[in-house]
């Protein structure tokens, strides 16, 4: 067991370093702020951090538009700052995971100036160029994940330039091995600082369709939905060569003195279940951690979140090793997705099921989106499709840590970027570190027994039951059983079983014995040494 790479046990905590704690007093959380409250990390139990991006950038996609890789926005701090976050952080047994955005640079990136500069630019195939189908339109029927197409026209050198996401970020080419090799040293640059691992960002837009074909409409698209969804991006995203660039990132971690793969990557991936297993590769060669998100999208009922692990398990290569998420800085976040109760339940699962969890901050909390009136919106997404509710501002406000003006955000004087919301202000962290029976208490004790469990850490998965809202599985590991009864519905519910109950979502029956019929109250989760009744 102790020779099994960290990630594989640890669970990972996802900072969104705009909005966790203000060091500088600007209304925006910088590095600084977050090095002051790694003590929550801490305490809470999480085993690493993951950040949002910190680089320079114009911002307009907040940091995931970047002008250079190998640095930190002064918003942010200094590399001086990141190197003493680094340091603290691993001084209290915490790993830092940086987001890697290989797709795509800001508009404004000196490689771009210069590739846009002229045709004959020497970098003009570090990006994506064509020319204009006859009609003088867009290349192809390619549209951008935020709305309109995916295809900008370049007047002065009369081409189209391709960007999966804003025009302000447009997607780099893969193929060119200069470019490739430019952003493996960005990996070296900071795996040489002391990071542990990567997120990477919009892995599955990584390499597009070489005959640049058109992507075929989808027909399951309703209006309503993001128009990115009219058409099944079966050219422009997910290709079958897309691991190949993969392993070469893989082995710049391997070169880099990682035999055992204690850096990790995981891999940003929105796409069915049996697609997400391949980026695992042949041979694990592919990333650690391809990101599970359909917990995100499934529908919250005992029989679908069983069907749904169980086809998740089924599809898992032999040397894959599962890993969940509940929300991130793109979703809505779970507490409104599912509600306050439910979120205990939702916590209870996501920090028992089998495979490494990341967890968002501020979920602990129980925090719910806060509504954005349309003046104050940020997000660029939401700007360019009001209305249809693809607004990430609610999922990313500031984090409240205790009763003081701005939560202690920051300063009383200054202004968040984002509002707090007054339901979230309630929420703070200190006052739930007071309450023994509190979401944040019932965070620490479910990942103190998780890191306790074999069974629960390392153990296998067993569907036990499904029907009637309740959800039961056992977690078996060496010479302990754990059983795992959820309640994902706000009506009592039973469950058939025996044991020693060891945690209730509502922190108030441990020890209990039960033998036979489990009874849980509405919104309950429950986790019992199995057969231990006696
Ligand atoms: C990923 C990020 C998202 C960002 C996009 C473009 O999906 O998670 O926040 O907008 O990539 O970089």
């Amino acid at each position: 067991m102790t020779s099994q790479p960290w990630w594989r046990r640890g669970v990972v905590y996802q900072v969104y370093p705009r909005s966790f704690a203000d060091g500088d007093g600007d209304g925006v959380g910088d590095l600084r702020g977050l090095r002051d409250r790694l003590e929550h990390l801490v305490w809470l139990g999480v085993d690493a951090v993951w950040l949002s991006p910190i680089y320079p950038s114009p911002m307009v996609d907040f940091g995931y538009d970047i002008t250079d890789h190998t640095a930190v926005d002064p918003l942010f701090g200094t590399l001086a700052d990141f190197d003493a976050l680094v340091a603290e952080a691993h001084r209290l047994g915490v790993r830092v995971l940086l987001d890697l955005i290989p797709n795509h640079t800001s508009s404004r990136h000196p490689w771009f100036v210069e590739a846009r500069a002229s045709r004959a630019s020497g970098k003009r195939d570090w990006y994506l160029w064509r020319d204009p189908a006859l009609d003088g339109g867009p290349p192809n029927n390619w549209r951008s994940v935020f709305g309109g197409p995916a295809w900008t026209l370049d007047e002065p050198t009369g081409q189209f330039y391709y960007h999966a996401y804003l025009p302000e970020q447009p997607d780099l080419n893969w193929r060119e091995p200069r470019v490739r090799e430019a952003m493996l040293d960005v990996l070296r640059f900071w795996l040489d600082r002391g990071v542990d691992g990567f997120r990477v960002d919009a892995l599955r837009h990584l390499l597009k369709d070489p005959e640049w074909r058109d992507n075929p409409p989808n027909p399951a698209f309703r209006p309503g939905m993001p128009p990115y969804d009219a058409l099944l991006p079966v050219r422009s995203a997910d290709g079958e060569d897309v691991l190949e660039p993969i392993a070469a990132i893989r082995r710049v971690l391997l070169e880099h003195g990682d035999p055992v793969e204690e850096r990790p990557l995981i891999g940003e991936l929105y796409v069915p279940i049996e697609r997400l297993v391949r980026y695992y590769g042949r041979d694990g060669r592919g990333v650690q951690l391809p990101s599970n998100m359909h917990l995100i999208a499934t529908p919250w009922e005992s029989e679908a979140i069983a069907a749904l692990v169980e086809r998740y398990e089924a599809a898992l290569p032999a040397h894959g090793w599962p890993n969940w998420v509940l929300g991130n800085h793109d979703r809505s976040r779970i507490a409104s997705r599912v509600g306050p109760a439910q979120a205990r339940v939702a916590a209870m699962l996501l920090l028992t099921l089998r495979g490494t969890p990341t967890l968002y901050y501020g979920d602990e909390l129980g925090m719910r989106d806060v509504p954005i009136p349309a003046e104050h919106v940020q997000d660029p997404y939401e700007r360019n499709l009001p209305g249809i509710g693809v607004g990430r501002d609610p999922e990313r406000t500031p984090m409240p840590w205790d009763a003081a003006p701005n939560a202690g955000f920051c300063p009383p004087g200054a202004c968040p970027w984002l509002p707090i919301g007054e339901d979230n202000a309630q929420r703070d962290v200190a006052a739930q570190r007071r309450d023994p029976r509190s979401m944040l208490a019932l965070h620490r004790r479910l990942l103190a027994m998780r890191r306790r469990s074999e069974a629960l850490a390392g153990g296998g998965y067993r569907t036990v039951a499904a029907g009637a809202g309740v959800l039961v599985y056992l977690r078996e590991g060496p010479g302990e059983q754990v059983l795992v009864a959820l309640n994902l519905t706000s009506a009592p519910g039973t469950a058939r079983l025996s044991g020693r109950v060891r945690l209730s979502t509502r922190l108030d029956r441990e020890g209990e014995r039960v033998v036979g019929e489990l009874r849980l109250r509405a919104d309950e989760g429950v986790v019992l040494e199995a057969g231990a009744a006696r």
